[in-house]
């Protein structure tokens, strides 16, 4: 659906050109907040983005409730539109004292840090509009509201290991991976973290290199010593790598 008057009655955080890998052409965006009324907008494209996903075990959709309860009541949500049409979104959930908060996966317990704990949720973006950095830069913005807001103090992401894209996005935007677990019924995920009052420094020294499908190697390299995180990713010819090292302090 199509919303030509939307972007004159909103607060605009960036106007930047976008390229439109259908069209060859580049296009001007908008990137905003969304507001409660826009949830259509934002399921249309989650069905879209979906139904074009060749790997069904990359993304795992979400609820229109929880969806639309990322939008203002329990969270925060960016999006980006071109002529009125939305084409990226990326959501932030606070889950307060519930049973999925992620920080219960790193033996976080104290009621008043599962509190401040925000999940960067999901992210999509059309398939035309791919390659624009767009997940970065709505991430990015998100995380400097929260930090404003003072709404949250951790940050946690749920990543599937053949994600190459939203991983680099956690990577870009200072998050490291903590544990690799199985979530979603049978899929494996990566567990990300970053307390944006107190950003992790890791020993480069200590700095080893994995393959991001080799699971058991990396499951043991977590396991091995709790302060190793992921902290970076590269591409080889044998697949993506992710590179571990030890954290300089413990966590949270
Ligand atoms: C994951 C996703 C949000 C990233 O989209 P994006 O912001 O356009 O990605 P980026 O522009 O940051 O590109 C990231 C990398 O993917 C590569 N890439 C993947 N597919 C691409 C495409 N069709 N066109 C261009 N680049 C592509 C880019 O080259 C880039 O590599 P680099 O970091 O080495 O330069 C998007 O692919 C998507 O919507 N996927 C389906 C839903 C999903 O998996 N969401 C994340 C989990 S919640």
């Amino acid at each position: 659906m199509s919303r030509p008057d939307l972007c004159g009655s909103r607060d605009i955080i960036e106007s930047c050109r976008v390229h439109n890998q259908s069209t060859g052409c580049d296009t001007q965006a908008q990137i905003l907040v969304l507001k409660e009324s826009d949830i259509d907008d934002l399921c249309d494209l989650q069905a879209r983005v979906f139904a074009a996903i060749q790997n069904p075990a990359l993304y795992y959709p979400e609820t229109r409730e929880r969806l639309l309860q990322s939008i203002e009541q329990r969270g925060l949500t960016i999006a980006a539109y071109v002529e009125g049409r939305m084409i990226a979104f990326r959501s932030v959930f606070y889950p307060g004292e519930d049973a999925s908060n992620l920080g219960r996966d790193i033996g976080m317990a104290d009621p008043h840090q599962l509190r401040r704990v925000a999940h960067l949720q999901r992210t999509c973006v059309a398939p035309e509009f791919r390659g624009n950095k767009l997940q970065v830069r709505m991430t990015g913005y998100a995380i400097e509201r929260i930090r404003q807001a003072g709404t949250a103090r951790y940050l946690f992401s749920t990543v599937a290991p053949g994600n190459y894209a939203s991983i680099g996005d956690k990577f870009s935007n200072d998050m490291s991976i903590v544990r690799l677990l199985r979530k979603y019924e049978t899929f494996y995920r990566y567990v990300f973290f970053a307390d944006i009052s107190a950003p992790l420094t890791i020993d480069p020294a200590t700095t080893t290199p994995i393959g991001a499908m080799d699971i058991d190697a990396q499951c043991a390299r977590l396991a091995s010593d709790a302060l190793y995180v992921g902290h970076n990713q590269s591409r080889s010819q044998g697949g993506n790598v992710i590179h571990y090292a030890r954290a300089l302090r413990r966590f949270p």
